[in-house]
């Protein structure tokens, strides 16, 4: 088999979820160094850059650009370790490094992904500093994670499918989609790690973006971090869902484990997104068959705005879970965190790291989903 240049897809998403790598250079006379380096990586190159961090000499000074400058040989090492042995794992990529100078159109592009997976770098000049590329010329890894066969119906893809995806390897606007698409998963369980308030704001900023019927934005958020309101939510909620399980018949240990774990998601994620349905500023007809058209015009919009929601979160690194909990008792979410009577509760999104890598929910094959095509 030839050397690989190309991450597979679970290199690709292990690559993404890490981020953090080290990159080693060697000068002319090939002694290494390596350093702790930022990444992006777009579904070809990766890209490092030299931030604004004040450092002792000037970035096109340091010592990995000398080494590149001198030789473009070049690894970047993005590993992981965990005590549960079961996660560790690397992807080690041999290539070769050029520094792309600001004005550079791949420069721009660069800064746009590294932007979207590190905050921090909203706030920095980088577009004044060199950034440095790396071009796999042989990519390995190892780990349990890593090699697991895909459990995904996706590992048995058609070629038909296959064919179509290979499209999005061609970057287009500066995103490669289908990876950001295919990497977002719902997550149940996750760290106590808080989630940066920035990351929040940079979320809801992408919902607002969404498409709406006559671009009225049918919907608003509450966010929740503190515990104080996340308690008196799960509490309410709780007590609602006791009644209607109870009413359903269910043996009374089902109800009791059901509620908890639902209790306990609510409680333990470090942010929580109400998104209600905001149905004021719609248009009113006089037939109650369009007034139904308009609210589920403003339904299907809600839905955009959480996928909006749930991809940038990905992209910054953090992933979400949808309860559709409030649905089923918007008079009591409401009640909890006292909103007003106009906002109709649809859907809690639980916001923060994943605790463990979450299952990848199998999808059917493209073909079973288009009806029609030509
Ligand atoms: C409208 C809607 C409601 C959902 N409600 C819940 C929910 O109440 N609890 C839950 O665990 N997941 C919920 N989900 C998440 C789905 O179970 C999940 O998206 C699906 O199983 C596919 O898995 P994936 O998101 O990991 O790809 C909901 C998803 C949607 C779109």
């Amino acid at each position: 088999m030839g050397k690989r240049t190309r991450l597979t897809e679970r290199e690709e998403a292990f690559v993404r979820a890490q981020r953090v790598a080290r990159l080693a250079t060697a000068d002319a006379e090939g002694h290494p160094t390596a350093v702790p380096v930022c990444y992006a990586y777009d579904g070809a190159q990766f890209y490092s850059p030299l931030d604004e961090k004040p450092k002792r000499i000037a970035a096109r000074h340091l010592r990995r650009v000398r080494n590149i400058e001198a030789r473009h040989e070049a690894t970047l090492l993005i590993d992981r370790y965990d005590d549960d042995w079961s996660r560790l794992g690397y992807v080690l990529v041999e290539g070769r490094a050029e520094v792309i100078e600001p004005g550079a159109p791949e420069h721009a592009r660069a800064v746009e992904l590294l932007r979207v997976r590190y905050v921090q770098y909203r706030a920095m000049n980088l577009e004044e500093m060199p950034v440095i590329a790396l071009s796999p010329e042989r990519v390995v890894s190892w780990g349990p994670a890593l090699d697991a066969p895909d459990e995904s119906q996706e590992a048995n893809a058609s070629q038909n499918d296959q064919e179509r995806q290979n499209i999005w390897l061609q970057p287009g606007r500066g995103v490669n989609f289908l990876p950001l698409a295919r990497g977002r998963r719902s997550v149940r369980a996750f760290q106590q790690r808080p989630v940066p308030r920035r990351a929040l704001e940079m979320m809801l900023a992408a919902a607002q973006w969404a498409p709406s019927p006559h671009g009225r934005q049918p919907w608003r958020f509450a966010v929740l971090t503190r515990n104080e309101p996340k308690h008196l939510l799960a509490d309410a909620m709780g007590e609602e869902w006791k009644r209607t399980l109870a009413m359903d018949g269910q043996p009374e240990e089902i109800i009791q484990l059901r509620l908890e774990k639902s209790h306990e998601r609510i409680r333990t994620a470090p942010a929580i997104v109400l998104v209600c349905l905001y149905l004021e500023d719609l248009d009113q007809y006089p037939d109650p068959d369009r007034q139904h058209a308009e609210e589920i015009m403003a339904i299907q919009s809600l839905g955009a705005a959480i996928q909006n929601l749930l991809l940038s979160a990905y992209a910054l690194g953090l992933d979400c879970g949808w309860m559709c909990a409030p649905l089923f008792c918007p008079d009591t979410v409401r009640a909890a965190l006292e909103l007003d009577s106009s906002l109709i509760p649809h859907a809690l999104i639980t916001v923060g790291y994943a605790a463990r890598e979450p299952k990848r929910r199998p999808r059917r094959p493209l073909d079973e989903l288009i009806v029609r095509f030509d």
